[in-house]
């Protein structure tokens, strides 16, 4: 098999979209095709294979309305039908045939999808079925739909309370089909409806996760809008101002001005109090009233994982050991401080929504700003997440890693408290053509190796070796002086001390950073850190973003058209003009060098962290040519014109994808 063949299943990870500005049911609302590697030949055995599971798919989908199977024989092909939730066996029998025969017609490529309004369908080459990545795409700005005529400030609380409550329900659906709908009124005369939903066969958090981040990417596109949609090859989110679904919805009301209520506090200060007590709130949390059984099962679930894991692994961290977090740098806090800093979570003090909770800005009595992530309210995603941030961080001190200051559990309202930092993220700089200016080069190279010591110690000096698996500009911080700090450790894993790699099935990360053994097998570890930290090099040396850099037509991926321009000795074309200006050109090619050998294909052959800080230090260190990495292609179908502002409002979490 081709190598490109291999990466096609993660190739819907970014999806141009082309929408119709008003769906019909009789025409696909999107397909993509492909085209970039794997055409199949006309009568070949795949051909044949394709055309049987395709058959197959109709009479099988309608049954529940999800089918997903593959064939026995090679080659393999696999395929997977959802219809939306609402509708009955007939329509979703006669929609899957549609857009089967429709995605056959369309494409000829080993790898597609095509969404209808009332159903998709999705083939490959490869087993796609437990991936479970937010590829979700918004219309481009030809195809949106009209803007409001009244107050969009309200409209836009009143369409997130509703598609919050509903994402909820849909991954805690107790039938089983990740699907719900809703209606809220948001003026006298006028309604919103909402429906969401995700393919089966995914889990209720990566399901939640999906949609979380669906409604980042519906906020960046639609919010002022009459209507909306976001689409996804594991979830869609859709809105109107008229009902377009037949189900019964649960109609909610928008809570008049007072906001969710936050009854007992409580801050937990991770060196002054010892670890029982973290238990002890924990715990506490779990006798919250009036809530249903499932989560109160689940979150003792989570509640029994977190105190196994804070005994086993901070049993020894919370000893006298020189590596805490001491107790002057951290603060007390209370909730009403938190709702006075954060002015009662208001939206004016909003930094960002990403795929887990969203970011406020508070500024303490004493002055002092903080950054609170306010995370999604559902407890087995939240505590999750918590878990990791309160484990890792209690024991991890480095200027190079942002600082957590507390963190407080209430009921479903978890909340993360750090400091706060002025110049935002790394993502906010280098991929905005006004910022970047500000960048020179003597920053950057700066920037570089602050990441490359946090990564460091997080890899190796930290005694404990931990890996990041979410590194990407987005999770750069950069404090006043543009120093790096890594934040967000909500994915990270601790590892053993003689654990090499593990296995993971849940793939979490950042399409465009994730390491091709990583985004395929679930396979992480040290090395694909430092992948990701090679493509960020690049993206910093380029100005140009990795998963961004579909949407022209002249290259395939960044690290393609790196890998060319290097071979072709063209290098100094890959730089920033910007850059060029001040900087040094052995050492920007260095780190070109440098970035190529962090994202080379096999692992083994990557270095490692410690070694990546000796040649950036080390100017007359010779390197070792790279080998090829793995390209990772897709064609433009079309590009969609999203403003570059909405690349990064979030601080400490931007999942989303938007192109340039
Ligand atoms: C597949 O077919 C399309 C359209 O016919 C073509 O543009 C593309 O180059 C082909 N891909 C390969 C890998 O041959
Ligand atoms: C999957 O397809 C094979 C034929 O390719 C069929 O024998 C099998 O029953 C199908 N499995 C399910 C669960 O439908
Ligand atoms: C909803 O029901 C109406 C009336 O029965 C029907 O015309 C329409 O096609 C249905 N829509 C869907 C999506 O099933
Ligand atoms: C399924 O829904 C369609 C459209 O809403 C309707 O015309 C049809 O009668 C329904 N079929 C059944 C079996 O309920
Ligand atoms: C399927 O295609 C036929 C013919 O184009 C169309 O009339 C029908 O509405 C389509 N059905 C669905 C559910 O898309
Ligand atoms: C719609 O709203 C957007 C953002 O608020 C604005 O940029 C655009 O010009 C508006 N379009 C029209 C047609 O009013
Ligand atoms: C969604 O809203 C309904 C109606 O107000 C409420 O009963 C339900 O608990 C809410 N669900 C979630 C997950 O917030």
């Amino acid at each position: 098999m081709e190598k490109d063949d291999v990466v096609s299943a993660m190739v819907f990870l970014i999806i141009p979209l082309i929408m119709r500005p008003i769906l019909a049911s009789g025409d696909p609302v999107f397909t993509f095709c492909k085209t970039d590697s794997g055409n199949y030949t006309l009568n070949s055995p795949f051909e044949s294979n394709l055309k049987l599971l395709l058959e197959s798919l109709p009479s099988n989908t309608a049954v529940t309305g999800f089918y997903d199977n593959s064939t026995v024989e090679d080659p393999k092909v696999y395929a997977q039908a959802l219809c939306r939730g609402d509708v009955n066996s007939t329509v979703c029998r006669d929609c899957t045939k549609n857009a089967s025969q429709e995605i056959l017609k369309q494409c000829k490529t080993e790898d597609a999808m095509i969404w209808f309004e009332l159903c998709q369908v999705r083939y490959s080459m490869q087993n796609f079925f437990s991936l479970m990545i937010y590829t979700g795409k918004y219309p481009d700005q030809n195809y949106l739909e009209k803007n409001l005529s009244i107050n969009p400030v309200r409209f836009d609380k009143v369409l997130t309370y509703l598609i919050d409550n509903i994402s909820s329900e849909a991954a805690i659906d107790p039938s089983k089909r990740l699907f719900a709908t809703g209606e809220i009124k948001f003026s006298r005369k006028e309604t919103i409806y909402g429906l969401v939903q995700c393919t089966r066969g995914i889990s209720e958090s990566s399901c939640h996760n999906c949609l979380v981040d669906a409604l980042g990417d519906l906020h960046a596109c639609c919010d002022s809008r009459q209507g909306g949609i976001i689409v996804s090859a594991n979830c869609n989110v859709r809105f109107q101002l008229y009902q377009f679904y037949n189900a019964s919805s649960v109609f909610l009301t928008y809570p008049s001005s007072k906001g969710p209520k936050l009854k007992i506090w409580m801050v937990v200060v991770i060196a002054c109090i010892p670890i029982s007590v973290i238990a002890v709130v924990v715990g506490s949390c779990a006798v919250c009233h009036g809530r249903n059984k499932r989560t109160q099962r689940d979150d003792e679930k989570s509640q029994k994982t977190l105190l196994h894991e804070l005994t086993s692994h901070t049993g020894v961290a919370i000893t006298q050991d020189g590596e805490l977090v001491s107790a002057e740098e951290l603060s007390f806090m209370d909730l009403s401080t938190i709702v006075a800093a954060t002015d009662n979570f208001s939206d004016s003090n909003k930094l960002g929504q990403g795929g887990f909770g969203t970011v406020y800005k508070g500024v303490l009595a004493d002055g002092k700003e903080v950054a609170v992530k306010r995370l999604s309210r559902r407890s087995w995603q939240g505590l999750e997440e918590l878990k990791n941030e309160v484990i890792l961080i209690a024991k991890l001190q480095h200027r190079n890693l942002v600082k957590l200051l507390g963190c407080g559990i209430e009921g479903e309202e978890k909340l993360l408290v750090y400091e706060f930092m002025p110049n935002r993220s790394l993502d906010f700089f280098i991929f905005d053509s006004e910022k970047r200016i500000e960048l020179n080069w003597k920053t950057c190279y700066n920037i570089i190796a602050g990441i490359a010591r946090g990564l460091l110690y997080l890899h190796e000096d930290s005694r404990l070796k931990i890996i990041h698996r979410d590194l990407k500009p987005s999770n750069v911080l950069l404090d006043d002086e543009m120093e790096a700090k890594i934040s967000d450790f909500g994915m990270a894993r601790i590892f053993g001390e003689n654990q090499y790699s593990a296995n993971t099935r849940r793939i979490v990360g950042t399409y465009g950073y994730m390491a091709p053994e990583y985004a395929m097998e679930g396979l992480f570890s040290v090395k694909s850190d430092v992948f990701s930290f090679g493509v960020i090099l690049l993206e910093i040396i380029s100005g140009k973003k990795n998963s961004g850099f579909y949407l022209t037509e002249h290259a395939q991926t960044l690290l393609a058209y790196a890998w060319r321009l290097w071979n072709e000795g063209k290098e100094l074309e890959f730089v920033d003009p910007l850059l060029m200006e001040s900087c040094p050109t052995t050492e920007v090619l260095k780190c070109m060098h440098i970035g190529l050998l962090c994202v080379q294909e096999d692992p083994a052959d990557r270095p490692t962290i410690s070694y990546v800080l000796v040649l950036l230090g080390n100017e007359s260190a010779s390197l070792p040519h790279p080998k090829q990495p793995l390209f990772v292609v897709a064609r433009v179908i079309q590009t969609d014109h999203i403003p570059t502002t909405n690349l990064s409002v979030n601080h400490l979490t931007v999942s989303s994808l938007s192109p340039r």
